[in-house]
């Protein structure tokens, strides 16, 4: 009988990147707590590590991100206000948001080097043993949140898994991209991947969407890894060295919600009309202003 996968206690938050796509905002704020209707972006991809029993954050950040560690923290100022106005609403909420003593860690990528060198910075944090990675700045918007459904494959088919969802054919030059057995499979196994692979030359329509499960020894191949696409040290170089080591499995696991880009104008701006939407506590009043701001300026 096959030996059950190593238990995923931590997550990687890359949030170290310089956010160009979004300047003014990003000149002194990290893209990273651009909110999404009052949740930061970050926070969003926290509760779906939480959601998914991560125990361990591990935070990757850079210059100016200082704020990202402040709102995981404690404020005691604020939580004293509350208390005495009897905003007991407001405090609990921030208790639950709150990461329990010392499983947060945060280290620092000193330059912005690409993404692959970002997770290596966290080598030392997440040490000999499988990790969840999550992109902040993508957003999985759906009913099973998409690091749990990958964490059910994972205590199937344990190795390595990346979530992955179809894009029309005609960009798949902007993505990471996997080749793999059966595209039509939820759960199937990698063939190859490839960063931005050049047009008409991609192994499929299916990109990599910002959520991965890995094993530590992708540590070793970031270690040597040479600066690929747009001269940073891609990830996915690296996952492809792993994979043609073929000592782990690599499985793709099919993303079926809504993604939404908050590293992009566009994509920030959709997440907000959907999250806003879907909001019991907002969505029919919200809905109600679209549609009035829509039939305005439409
Ligand atoms: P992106 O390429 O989308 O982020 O990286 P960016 O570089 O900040 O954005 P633009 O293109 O300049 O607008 C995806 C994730 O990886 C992190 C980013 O913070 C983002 O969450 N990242 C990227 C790093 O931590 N370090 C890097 O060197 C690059």
């Amino acid at each position: 009988m096959s030996k059950a996968p190593a238990r995923i206690r931590k997550a990687v938050f890359p949030v170290a990147g310089l956010g160009t796509r979004f300047l003014p905002a990003t000149k002194a704020m990290p893209k990273e707590m651009l909110t999404v209707v009052d949740r930061p972006v970050i926070q969003h991809v926290v509760d779906e590590a939480r959601a998914a029993g991560i125990e361990h954050l591990v935070f990757v950040t850079g210059r100016n991100k200082g704020v990202i560690e402040d709102h995981f923290d404690q404020q005691f100022e604020l939580e004293r206000t509350l208390a005495e106005r009897g905003k007991d609403k407001e405090l609990a909420a921030l208790r639950r948001d709150l990461p329990a003593p010392g499983q947060t860690s945060f280290t620092r990528q000193q330059a912005a080097q690409g993404l692959g060198h970002a997770v290596w910075c966290a080598r030392d944090i997440v040490g000999n043993e499988p990790f969840a990675l999550l992109l902040p700045d993508m957003l999985h918007f759906s009913a099973v949140p998409c690091l749990a459904k990958m964490m059910a494959a994972y205590e199937d088919v344990g190795g390595n898994l990346v979530a992955v969802s179809p894009v029309p054919e005609d960009q798949t030059q902007n993505y990471g991209i996997v080749g793999v057995r059966d595209p039509e499979d939820d759960v199937t196994e990698i063939t190859t991947m490839v960063e931005k692979p050049k047009p008409g030359t991609a192994p499929s329509n299916l990109h990599i969407t910002g959520r991965y499960i890995l094993q530590p020894e992708i540590f070793e191949l970031l270690e040597r890894q040479k600066p690929g696409a747009g001269n940073e040290i891609q990830l996915t170089d690296a996952m492809l060295g792993l994979l043609e080591r073929r000592d782990q499995d690599f499985h793709a696991v099919r993303f079926d919600g809504e993604l939404y880009d908050c590293g992009s104008k566009l994509g920030f701006l959709m997440a907000n009309v959907a999250y806003g939407l879907t909001r019991e506590d907002l969505g029919e009043p919200f809905r109600a202003a679209l549609s009035k701001v829509v039939g305005k300026l439409g």
